[in-house]
């Protein structure tokens, strides 16, 4: 059983800053549970362009074709913004890596901590004690990689087009996905659409469907993406396992992460059908506080142990790293997106720190 190879890109902005703290915890892990993971960095996005004039590099990507899995942080910002868009990081590194790997499945869970409750712009009769919402997301097709894509015409005539398409074997594969993952919660799944004005959605209520005759023992229901919006403030305790699309998923997970305190707790696995994943905070950049040291490691953090757990099968490790975060939130060591008290909040690195010195074997 060879050491597992992970290539580490932590990207721009506040990538690097959390990633550090991720492999600090990962160390941790390691030293605790007695495994090696061979991290190897590349260079991604905003900053291989600078380096190398593109944003996803031949040595990058094959770096990524030679490993087990892909610890990734966040790509893009303003110094980039200017490129032709087909040149930014966004869409010349993170979506074909996506592709690439054919990543359909992304899981996005969030998770109320309860000593954060307080932290959640809703209010406290509606947060009660806690929601435990997971986002499967379609990430390889919908409106994001459909063709035609572009630009014509000039003048009054001038338009731009992106297509939504999806065929069937790929509503089926993801809802497959979020029937099986809601067997070990809830059992329950709503699917999100517009299936009022859409007919790619019409297609996806559908087939999500078909599916669920295979899963009786789950409850399915559907909601049209509006309305789910505001569901989701309203009462968020009716969701367990939401099932979308690549952009209604896109939009409905900023959502759910900031319901539980702040971009910065919010994890993320884009998986395959083999075990093979690219992990990263569902947040960016975060170009407004890129290199003040201030940024919350815990999404990065919490997406190393979604590889531990989806990649690797360390269920113990992954589970090691999430309860010592847990121990790190509840004795107060807090960023300052998530401290009731400013002052009293602690860095980035402060906050890898005292999750790291938490990482223990013992239940
Ligand atoms: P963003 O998620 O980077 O930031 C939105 C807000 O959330 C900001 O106020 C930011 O400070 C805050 N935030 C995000 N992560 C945080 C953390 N860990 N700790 C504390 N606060 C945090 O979204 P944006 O501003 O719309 O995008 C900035 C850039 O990042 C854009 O170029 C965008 O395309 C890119 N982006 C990349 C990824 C990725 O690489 N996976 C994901 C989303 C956005
Ligand atoms: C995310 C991001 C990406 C997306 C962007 C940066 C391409 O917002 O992972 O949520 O839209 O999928
Ligand atoms: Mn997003």
């Amino acid at each position: 059983d060879r050491e597992k190879r992970v290539a580490v890109l932590a990207g721009d902005g506040i990538g690097p800053e959390v990633m550090a703290e991720a492999l600090k915890v990962l160390q941790a892990a390691e030293a605790v549970f007695g495994f090696r993971l061979q991290c190897e960095q590349g260079d991604v996005g905003g900053c291989a362009i600078d380096r190398h004039g593109h944003a996803l590099p031949a040595g990058t990507l094959s770096l990524c074709e030679a490993s087990d899995a892909i610890l990734f942080g966040s790509v893009g910002g303003p110094k980039w913004e200017s490129l032709p868009p087909e040149q930014q990081p966004e869409r010349a590194a993170l979506l074909p890596l996506r592709k690439r790997f054919d990543l359909f499945c992304n899981l996005r869970p969030s998770r109320v901590f309860p000593p954060l409750a307080g932290a959640s712009p809703l209010r406290s009769d509606i947060v009660g004690d806690g929601f435990d919402i997971l986002c499967v997301r379609e990430l390889t097709s919908g409106i994001y990689f459909g063709r035609p894509k572009g630009r014509e015409g000039e003048g009054a005539d001038e338009r731009a087009f992106d297509t939504m398409c999806y065929r069937r074997k790929e509503i089926e594969r993801i809802a497959r996905k979020a029937f099986e993952i809601a067997r070990l919660r809830k059992k329950r799944v709503t699917s999100i659409d517009k299936a009022n004005v859409l007919t790619t959605m019409v297609f996806w209520r559908q087939v999500v469907n078909e599916v669920s005759r295979d899963y009786p023992d789950v409850q399915l229901n559907h909601m049209y993406i509006d309305n789910a919006s505001m569901q989701l403030l309203r009462d968020p305790h009716q969701f367990d396992v939401l099932l979308c699309g690549n952009m209604f998923g896109d939009i409905l997970s900023d959502q759910c992460a900031m319901m539980t305190g702040s971009m910065g707790l919010l994890a993320s696995a884009s998986l395959n059908e083999t075990n093979f994943g690219l992990y990263e905070p569902a947040g960016g950049s975060a170009p407004d506080i890129a290199g003040k040291g201030i940024a919350n490691p815990i999404a990065q953090i919490l997406s190393a142990a979604m590889m531990l757990r989806h990649s690797f099968g360390h269920e113990a490790a992954a589970r090691a790293i999430e309860r010592a975060v847990e121990e790190t939130i509840a004795a107060g060591v807090l960023t300052r997106d998530i401290a009731r008290d400013p002052a009293q909040a602690v860095g980035t690195a402060q906050m890898g720190d005292a999750v790291a010195s938490r990482v223990r074997a013992d239940d």
